[in-house]
């Protein structure tokens, strides 16, 4: 039996929409902290934050297709019962949930997430508060646990420090590598 135009174009219909749902998927963050003290990892734009005891683990599933998303650390923290507070470091607003950039110093872990490619890296531009570590799938690990730690951004310009990964990998961030 010839294959009808309407056969045809049901057949591309079924295509496209699995193409499209390939393209839409979504990266999973594992962050970890592995300091002797409680951190609050912040998230922007996705993610929000949380409240990680030594040794526990808080993932987050971001879409591709973010960009300019960040991870960070957040030390000395107090929340009330709905999320208000504040941080000695990184506070956001004085929220439990970050929707607002850190407060310097901070170490801050930086991502895009493209479609055959993802960008990412580490900068103490801002300061450093807390050692990180920030690895992807299918690419290098990133670790800086000072100031001068050579695998971070010092400055804007500095040497690059961007790194890349295919699309579609998973991260792992780790607090005090
Ligand atoms: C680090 O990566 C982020 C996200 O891809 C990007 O916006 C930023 O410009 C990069 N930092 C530097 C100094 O290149």
């Amino acid at each position: 039996m010839a294959s009808s135009p309407a056969a045809t174009s049901a057949v591309l219909a079924v295509v496209l929409v699995a193409t499209l749902a390939a393209g839409a998927n979504a990266a999973t963050f594992t962050i970890t902290n592995q300091c002797s003290f409680t951190v609050w990892p912040a998230a922007t734009p996705v993610g929000g934050g949380a409240q990680l005891e030594p040794g526990r683990t808080w993932a987050i599933d971001v879409p591709a297709g973010t960009s300019s998303g960040r991870v960070w650390g957040r030390t000395g923290c107090s929340f009330d019962g709905s999320g208000r507070g504040g941080c000695q470091t990184g506070d956001c607003g004085g929220a439990l949930s970050c929707t607002l950039s850190g407060q310097p110093p901070l170490t801050i872990a930086e991502f895009t997430l493209g479609g055959d490619k993802d960008f990412y890296n580490l900068s103490v531009i801002d300061g450093f508060n807390v050692g990180v570590s920030f690895s992807c799938s299918s690419g290098e690990t990133l670790t800086c646990r000072e100031r001068s730690c050579p695998a971070a951004y010092q400055f804007p310009d500095d040497n690059s420090k961007l790194r890349s990964c295919n699309g579609n990998s998973n991260y792992q961030v780790v607090f005090c590598p």
